[in-house]
């Protein structure tokens, strides 16, 4: 059985949690933003969350995906147990056509970019992203990850996906 784990990252979170996919099964995790030619028949597709969605090469290669067995793994700020990470799951899943196969799929907490966070700062009051104690401690929750947990998590979504 040939497999492939491919992601996109733009702060290094989600290669991470694919560094250890790829690792788990003997192969080497391939950059979407490399364009890899993906033969492999089960695939480990790897996204992080961009306003609520996968980002966007990530979507594009999702879409391009026929006849494959999907394993899908991402990262994003907010915690996994939110209806937030729920809303992400699910539109991930759904960029996935109908002829292929989701096996499985795994998503945690990344770190949010300083500069992103800057910005937040930066934004009023009666911004939606304004910074209240609330949000400084989701953010500073995220700091972390992703940690040894994740991804010992992740591989073991990717090893029972694979059984
Ligand atoms: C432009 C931008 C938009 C983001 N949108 C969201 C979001 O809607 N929800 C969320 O939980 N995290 C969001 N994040 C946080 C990232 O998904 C998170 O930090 C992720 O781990 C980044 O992965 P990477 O290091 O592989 O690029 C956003 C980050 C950026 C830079």
């Amino acid at each position: 059985m040939a497999i492939a784990v491919v992601y996109a990252t733009m702060t290094g979170n989600t290669k991470q949690v694919a560094d250890a996919l790829a690792a788990a099964v003997g192969v080497t995790a391939q950059n979407l933003a490399d364009a890899p030619e993906v033969t492999a028949d089960t695939v480990a597709v790897g996204y992080w969350v961009d306003k609520g969605l996968p980002n966007e090469d990530a979507a594009k290669f999702l879409r391009t995906l026929h006849g494959k067995r999907v394993f899908l793994f991402g990262t994003l700020g907010a915690s996994p147990a939110t209806p937030h990470a729920a809303d992400c799951r699910k539109a991930a899943r759904e960029l996935v056509a109908a002829d292929n196969t989701v096996i499985g799929e795994f998503l945690c907490q990344g770190a949010i970019a300083p500069a992103l966070l800057a910005m937040f700062e930066k934004f009023p009051a009666d911004h939606p992203h304004a910074p209240t104690p609330e949000s400084r401690a989701r953010w500073a929750a995220a700091a972390s990850h992703p940690d040894a947990d994740d991804l010992a998590a992740a591989v073991a979504a990717w090893q029972a996906a694979l059984q």
